[in-house]
């Protein structure tokens, strides 16, 4: 990018001109948010800064499709500090399950009933609590003493805000009467509503920016690296949940509330508890009736099943507990303007239609883009550039086009044409039978998709690599310096690379050996992430924690994704075996390993230092340990999905049908064919008195 762009005349620049100058400014506007929110050191007066995103907002308005993903215009405030330690949560902070409907909530207390094989009629106590809209954050305490604090992260790791969260008049630093030995609890930093506002007119009155919402503003003030910051900020917390406990804390939420505050915490005010899902509903609409009377931001409500040894019982998927569920406040709208259509290309080759928007703000974010997921998509609506449309934002859920205004139509509008080919790499695309995705079919031999798996490669659920986002590869891969994952790691190494790089614009020395600290730390990674990271069409998060589960080394994997081209070999059976493993997902994991553009890929990065942790060993002393389990008929006690979960928690692993692998058929009432074969294969078949025993071994 040269300097001189900076100098034109905004109507007098070509469009490449005007691409670059894009560029500037979206660098610019971010070394100076960081300098302003971060080290709280602005380089440059509040005037040149409103003229540097003035100019960008101007050359968007007259090249409306060469709006950046990172344009200034579409993010608000500065991305956080990076640089704190990283610490590993004893137990994960799981996310929560959404529910949309009324329906769905009595689908989650059917589905707890049937998971704990209750009767029909049975009562299920639930809490209801509302969800604060803040930042997830731990405190752990030792005999009493605050000890450590820690965002969420990415849920397995978070990062070490000790300091910071220490200076929060909520957070007791001494707990008062008996509290566990070891006591972890979990809640949500938030800023009172009060507070905030009061913020933003001190931030206006000193002439700085004000902050976009209270969620935003308390997640940058407890990331500051200064914690005299943080305290300057008059944050709360609110505790809703807990972590690891040295002993239980009581038989149900209410109690473990009332226990909680007992030890000087605040708990999540507001709570009731319900008997039945019309009290749970009764409940959301009264909290969202008075949510502008709490003091602080409600996003909707969470549900929690009130009995602890539920709770146990119920356990978690990978993701989120099952007893336990959110439901979120309906979505804000607003409308806009299309200002144009454009296609973009995803890792998978996916052309996905988006419309960039005149920026508005929608539920307190300003949104400049938003997704019209495919062909279909744009049909039904009948949307065109120029047209006045609802755009709508559901919590954290991408914007969507809702509605459009025919009445408010140009004239000269005319239909979308989807295009026949790629537009990044010109290959004619295909849809498959059946799909609604229209695809590139190119693979890495288009320079979009390549692109774009290095970016999922890089994201936060992937390897995690702060401080290299889409904004730095593109850089980089223009360059041809990132051309491929393990490229990441050998530039990290390269210290000629590295000290030419600390020379350049939008880097220095500090962000260098940030970022290089970030790759090294980068290397030792879960079997899971770095199967998810790969991008494999059909392994999303869930399957890769599943199958690194299931098979335990990335070699193991790859031993059996080698030998199941067939369909008849175990090693096939073994991967279908896997739970949301089928056709489709085996398809896609023998062609990504068969094929010479991407097998490498995995090769490369081993070559590069890449360390993939085993998947963690389930309890190698039970009895279960390593077993394939195969269940049939009814058991009396436990429900079938109940079972399923607790021998997997044990170590095993649960197959649909029986063959000459299987250890064990657990066998309750009115077991038949199954058993037979069993029986004639010899596998042990256990009744369900037998099955708890080595449950409990
Ligand atoms: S219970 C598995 N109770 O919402 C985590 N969470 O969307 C269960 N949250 O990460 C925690 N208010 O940080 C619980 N009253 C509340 C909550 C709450 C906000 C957050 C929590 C979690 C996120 C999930």
């Amino acid at each position: 990018m040269s300097a001189s762009t900076a100098l034109i005349d905004v109507a007098a620049l070509s469009r490449d001109q005007a691409r670059s100058e894009l560029a500037r400014l979206a660098a610019a506007v971010l070394r100076h948010d960081r300098a302003y929110y971060i080290d709280d050191a602005p380089k440059i007066s509040d005037a040149e800064y409103d003229a540097l995103r003035h100019r960008n907002a101007a050359i968007e308005a007259l090249w409306p499709d060469l709006v950046r993903n990172d344009s200034p215009s579409a993010r608000v405030g500065a991305p956080p500090a990076s640089g704190f330690r990283k610490v590993r949560h004893p137990q994960p902070m799981l996310s929560l399950d959404n529910v949309f409907t009324d329906g769905e909530l009595q689908e989650f207390v059917d589905r707890v009933r049937k998971f704990l094989n209750l009767e029909p009629t049975a009562e299920i106590t639930v809490a209801a609590e509302p969800k604060i809209d803040g930042l997830s954050a731990s405190l752990r305490y030792e005999d009493g003493e605050l000890v450590a604090g820690a965002t969420r992260g990415d849920g397995r790791d978070g990062e070490d805000v000790t300091r910071n969260l220490r200076t929060l008049a909520a957070v007791p630093k001494q707990l008062r009467g008996k509290p566990p030995a070891r006591l972890e609890v979990r809640g949500e930093v938030y800023f009172p509503i009060a507070s905030f506002d009061r913020l933003n007119t001190d931030q206006l009155a000193a002439g700085k920016r004000a902050f976009v919402n209270p969620r935003n503003a308390a997640a940058g003030s407890v990331r500051q690296i200064d914690p005299v910051i943080t305290a300057e900020r008059d944050l709360g917390f609110y505790v809703h949940s807990w972590g690891e406990v040295s002993e239980p804390l009581g038989d149900t939420v209410s109690e473990v509330r009332d226990r909680l505050s007992g030890f000087g915490f605040e708990v999540t005010p507001g709570t009731a508890v319900c008997r039945q899902v019309t009290d749970m509903v009764a409940y959301g609409e009264r909290l969202y009736a008075g949510r502008s009377e709490l003091g602080f931001d409600v996003d909707g409500i969470v549900y929690k099943v009130d009995r602890l040894d539920w709770q146990e019982r119920l356990g978690a998927s990978s993701r989120a507990p099952r007893h336990s569920v959110a439901r979120k406040f309906p979505a804000e709208r607003a409308k806009t303007r299309i200002l144009s259509i454009d296609v973009q290309v995803g890792r998978t080759g996916a052309l996905t239609p988006v419309a960039s928007l005149r920026p508005v703000t929608v539920g307190g974010v300003v949104v400049a883009r938003a997704t019209l997921h495919n062909r279909d998509e744009i049909d039904r609506l009948d949307v065109r550039a120029g047209d006045l449309v609802t755009v709508q934002r559901a919590g954290d859920v991408i914007p969507q086009i809702v509605e459009v205004d025919r009445d408010a139509r140009p004239e000269t509008s005319a239909a979308f044409v989807f295009p026949e080919h790629c537009p990044v790499c010109g290959r004619r695309a295909v849809r498959e039978p059946d799909e609604v995705v229209i695809r590139c079919p190119a693979g890495r031999a288009c320079d979009a998709q390549a692109f774009q798996q290095l970016v999922h490669f890089v994201s936060r659920n992937a390897f995690a690599i702060d401080g290299l986002g889409e904004r730095q590869l593109r850089a980089f891969w223009d360059r041809r310096d990132i051309r491929e994952p393990a490229d990441i790691f050998r530039k990290a190494d390269d210290e000629m690379w590295l000290e030419a790089l600390s020379g350049e614009k939008g880097w220095g020395a500090t962000s260098v050996h940030n970022l290089r600290a970030v790759i090294h730390g980068a290397r030792d990674i879960a079997f899971e992430r770095f199967l998810f990271a790969l991008g494999i069409r059909h392994i999303g998060q869930g399957n890769a924690a599943q199958l690194a589960r299931a098979t335990e080394s990335l070699a193991r994997l790859m031993d059996l994704v080698d030998q199941a081209h067939d369909p008849e070999t175990p090693a096939y059976a073994e991967l279908a075996g896997v739970d949301g493993i089928g056709a489709a997902q085996i398809r896609s994991l023998v062609a990504y390993f068969a094929d010479p553009a991407t097998r490498p890929i995995v090769e490369h990065l081993l070559e590069a230092g890449v360390n993939v942790e085993k998947a963690e060993a389930p309890p190698a002393d039970s009895p279960l340990a390593g077993r394939t389990l195969v269940f049939t008929g009814t058991l009396a006690g436990l429900s079938r999905n109940e079972a399923k979960a607790r021998a997997e928690a044990r170590g095993a692993r649960v197959a649909s049908a029986v063959s000459a692998k299987t250890d064990y058929l657990v066998a309750g009432d009115g077991s038949g064919a199954k058993r037979r074969k069993a029986e004639a294969l010899g596998v042990t078949v256990l009744d369900e008195a037998a099955f708890r025993e080595l449950l409990e071994g």
